[in-house]
């Protein structure tokens, strides 16, 4: 017979074999403001005030989440995304970096306003060292409103964070039931909760069935050439948007306020008005890199198609819409101002 000490051997022992097996993967949840967490008066009203809802509270309200992983909330910023700088990327990226950095954490949800969300998702896609899931998600309606989304996305998020399918893509952002690349992903919507799009090569994912399901292999390359340890700030780098009749005064302007790049939305094939030609042409004599792209929203600008990028010395943007050409510009500009180098780096990131 056993004696009373034995059982409680035996007891000790097998709950310390289970813990493993019962503990839950833990998640990193790094929130930074937007309509996610955003409060209104009233649940019909589509006023509301963008980042007031403090990370605690996020995660209190969508009690799932806690249910199926251990949730570290961190509160890096509150801001609406419209006021997202890149010094803020920065931080973002440093602080999901070291969370990433723990063993113990399984992966990173980045909560985030949806107006500048494909330029952070870009930016740490660019930067961040890791193979572990990182999920950006955000919400089109206040956690107030009569049909919000921001509960459904934060619990897909993390499901999707935690689930082994997810580790070596890259980063990703959620929204909607869909899962799409920080490279190809763009808000192509003011209001409605399907806003996101992946103009040029769909999503990579649904979410369904109460599991992430991609629709693609892994394919993702981990190491970044970028490093952002020992950044505190990101070379400036305008956009200048082309339509007819522009004037060159705009690109006169970025080169005044001290620009090192400026990335130019041109039209259609990121065509440029003959001034603006001109001022560019002129920008690239003060050392000020310049990337065509287009204001089109898809496909891909091609070399020497109407402008003499080689005689200019013009990067082309290739399928980067402008706003994420000009992430990659400014991060290119920390590194070199070599033009070949530059344009390698849009040819294949
Ligand atoms: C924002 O980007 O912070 C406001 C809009 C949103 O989150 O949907």
């Amino acid at each position: 017979m056993f004696k009373k000490s034995q059982f409680l051997q035996i007891g000790l022992l097998s709950v310390a074999l289970m813990t493993p097996l019962l503990a839950k993967p833990q998640v990193a949840l790094l929130a930074t403001g937007g309509t996610i967490a955003g409060a209104g008066h009233a649940r019909t009203s589509s006023q509301y005030t963008a980042a007031v809802v403090p990370v605690t509270q996020l995660i209190a309200d969508v009690p799932e989440i806690s249910a199926i992983a251990e949730i570290h909330g961190d509160q890096v910023c509150q801001l609406a995304s419209q006021a997202m700088t890149p010094e803020m990327w920065l931080k973002i990226g440093k602080q999901t970096q070291a969370q990433l950095d723990k063993e113990a954490i399984v992966g990173a949800v980045i909560t985030h306003g949806t107006d500048t969300m494909e330029e952070t998702a870009y930016f740490l896609d660019l930067t961040l060292q890791t193979t572990k899931p990182v999920v950006l998600v955000g919400s089109m309606r206040p956690g107030t409103a009569l049909g919000a989304d921001g509960a459904a996305n934060l619990y897909q998020a993390v499901k999707t964070a935690i689930s082994d399918n997810s580790a070596n893509r890259g980063v990703m952002v959620l929204m909607n039931d869909t899962i799409f690349a920080a490279r190809e992903v763009t808000k192509g919507h003011p209001f409605k909760p399907s806003a996101f799009e992946s103009p040029n090569t769909g999503p990579v994912g649904d979410f369904h069935d109460n599991a992430p399901f991609y629709l693609s292999r892994v394919d993702r390359k981990v190491e970044s050439p970028f490093d952002i340890r020992k950044l505190s700030a990101l070379p400036g780098v305008a956009i200048i948007y082309g339509y007819a009749g522009s004037s060159a005064a705009q690109v006169r302007a970025a080169v005044q306020e001290g620009a090192r790049g400026i990335v130019m939305a041109g039209v259609g094939n990121g065509n440029l008005n003959p001034d603006t030609e001109k001022a560019l042409i002129a920008a690239r004599q003060d050392g000020v890199v310049v990337v065509r792209s287009s204001r089109l929203g898809s496909g891909s600008v091609t070399k020497e198609a109407e402008v003499d990028d080689a005689k200019h010395g013009f990067v082309v943007g290739g399928s980067l819409n402008p706003q994420k050409a000009r992430v990659l510009l400014m991060l290119a500009l920390t590194q070199t101002v070599d033009l070949d180098r530059i344009q390698g780096y849009f040819d294949t990131l």
